[in-house]
């Protein structure tokens, strides 16, 4: 990779990937687009609104810029999917497709996250394997899963180097993730225990849901890009997995650091029905045998790290 384009820059995996991959291949090499305006990503590097739905303006970013590998990270989530799926799938499917078309064309790697979201009810709960029944009930699973398809598709028909991993729930504290996913709670409860106040959690007690600390996420798309294409016996897309909790798990870690910590639940019937589908936990042994995947952080270490960071953003 030495000419990139992250497409949906803008977005709680963008913002942070951008930053990353221009420390690794310098901030000019880095091209971040978004729908909208990013005032900060400007600052470190080339920026360009851009509308993934626009084909024609996809390929004239990718020929002007000398692109080589291509990060698309447009999408519509889980719960906010399941309110508006025409366009999920519009949006979503939209975006990949003129990435994949346009990396054909300009003979580009193009890597798109997959998601825990692409399994369903009917596949195994625990140490969901990497080959095994998908059948999703989300619209969000819906284009994930055919994510997953077309991008092997490209790779066996026409020659594009598609790679992909099927990311948990992502936590993080740079940019929210806008309160469209079912796995945002673990985000958020952060948020409310640093500003001392009570947690309302839209997801029932006991329900296990794999989730990742961004830093590790954020290594595996890279290491997966870097990785020897004659090892990888997979590509589109990789189970990876490095932590899986429940609310009451995730809220007990809390306030071991912080006593005063409270939290009750209001469940979001439609958050419910989407968890409920999801795997317990994910079996990431091809990724750590095709690629090196290894994650660094877990619970306690993300906890510490989360509460540090959030403290010092001062907020009301
Ligand atoms: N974080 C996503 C969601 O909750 C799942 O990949 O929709």
């Amino acid at each position: 990779m030495k000419r990139i384009l992250i497409v949906g820059a803008g977005g709680q995996i963008g913002s942070e990937l951008t930053t990353y991959l221009r420390k690794i291949y310098g901030n000019d090499n880095v091209v971040a687009t978004d729908v909208r305006e990013c005032k900060q990503l400007a600052e470190s590097g080339p920026f360009e609104v851009m509308n993934a739905l626009d084909a024609n303006a996809m390929a004239e970013m990718v020929s002007r810029q000398k692109i080589d590998s291509i990060f698309n990270l447009v999408a519509l989530l889980s719960a906010v999917g399941e309110a508006k799926p025409q366009t999920a799938w519009q949006v979503n499917i939209g975006a990949l497709m003129n990435s994949l078309e346009v990396a054909r064309q300009y003979n580009c790697a193009l890597f798109t996250p997959s998601s825990i979201g692409a399994f369903g009810p009917s596949s195994p709960k625990d140490k969901t394997p990497q080959d095994t029944v998908m059948r999703p009930t989300t619209m969000y699973g819906v284009c994930k899963v055919t994510g997953e398809m077309l991008g092997d598709y490209y790779h066996s028909r026409f020659g594009v180097d598609t790679r992909s991993v099927r990311f948990p729930g992502l936590i993080s504290n740079v940019t929210l993730p806008g309160g469209g996913g079912t796995t945002d709670y673990a985000v958020d409860i952060y948020y409310s225990a640093v500003k001392g106040e009570k947690f309302i959690c839209p997801i029932p007690e006991g329900t296990l849901m794999d989730m990742m600390y961004m830093p590790d996420a954020l290594n595996a798309a890279i290491s997966l890009m870097e990785a020897d294409p004659t090892k990888l016996v997979h590509r589109n897309s990789f189970n990876i997995a490095s932590m899986s909790f429940t609310p009451e798990i995730i809220y007990a870690e809390i306030k071991k650091r912080l006593p005063d910590f409270t939290m009750d639940y209001d469940v979001d019937p439609v958050k419910k029905a989407i968890a409920e589908s999801w795997p317990n936990s994910l079996d990431d042994t091809c990724a750590r045998e095709e690629w090196g995947w290894k994650p660094e952080w877990d619970l306690s270490s993300m906890t510490d790290d989360m509460l540090e960071v959030i403290r010092k953003k001062n907020l009301k």
